[in-house]
């Protein structure tokens, strides 16, 4: 894992946006796997941003969502589908038909777990897939004991999850008890992973991946798994790392040419 930690949130944003960019640049058909949070604002404010002032072309991109409430209709206030449309979607220029997100009404889930799969294998893959970390050391909605090669299904959230994303609902009663999910085997097939963690909050999850054993019991840390996963962190996140100067000694004298 290639560790970088920067002062604050919106340089962990802005170096993100490099990494996507830099990804967007080597592929005609670029495919993005994206998250929802708190996190990934700061990006998603950055790609916006290039979209804007510096023509970044999104047109020949296709996006896939880790994960979605079931129950939620898409025009929901906080589906992820509306907070994506919000956020990021309706700003960029994504042909809304390369625009995927798990279906939380699908009659039929196993189905549309099983498509959803389906859709990412004949995008040919995920070329970058940004992700958040829960407290809990989900990724996605993977919850701990997760499997590590668990594909795109029905997974419940725990009362942890549920009390840290009651703050979107208001009320933690308004929580559903269900998601869909990319699973942990479907994330490890992207080509790349860009995780992002800010807040001293994420500090002991943040930890537990990079540091701790590879276990179910933090899902993230079968990141330690895939041969190319970038990990970018503010000051307060990476607090709990006991191997913090060893990261920074290793980005600072990385190549210019290696640097994204
Ligand atoms: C949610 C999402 C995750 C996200 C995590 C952290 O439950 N399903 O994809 O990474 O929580 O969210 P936040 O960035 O708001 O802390």
């Amino acid at each position: 894992m290639e560790v970088i930690i920067q002062p604050n949130a919106e340089a962990v944003g802005r170096y993100a946006a490099r990494v996507v960019t830099r990804v967007m640049r080597g592929r005609l058909a670029p495919v993005l796997g994206l998250a929802t949070g708190t996190t990934p604002l700061p990006l998603y404010q950055e790609l916006i941003r290039l979209h804007r002032e510096e023509a970044l072309d999104f047109g020949a991109c296709s996006t896939f969502n880790l994960d979605e409430y079931v129950g939620l209709p898409a025009r929901h206030p906080q589906s992820y589908r509306s907070f994506m449309q919000e956020h990021l979607l309706s700003r960029i220029n994504v042909p809304p038909e390369r625009v995927h997100i798990p279906d939380g009404m699908a009659e039929d889930i196993a189905t549309a777990c099983a498509d959803y799969e389906e859709a990412i294998r004949k995008a040919d893959g995920i070329d970058v897939q940004v992700l958040g970390i829960g407290t809990s050391g989900h990724i996605g909605f993977n919850e701990p004991t997760s499997s590590l090669r668990s594909r795109t299904r029905i997974k419940t959230l725990t009362d942890r999850t549920r009390r840290d994303n009651a703050r979107f609902f208001g009320t933690e009663e308004d929580v559903p008890h269900h998601v869909i999910t990319m699973g942990i085997g479907t994330i490890l097939d992207s080509r790349r992973c860009l995780m992002l963690a800010t807040g001293a909050g994420k500090a002991p999850a943040v930890a537990a991946m990079i540091e701790g054993p590879l276990t179910a019991m933090c899902p993230a840390s079968a990141l330690q798994m895939h041969p190319q996963v970038t990990v970018v962190l503010d000051e307060a996140a990476a607090s709990a790392l006991t191997h913090g100067s060893y990261y920074r000694w290793v980005y600072e004298n990385k190549p210019a040419w290696q640097r994204d």
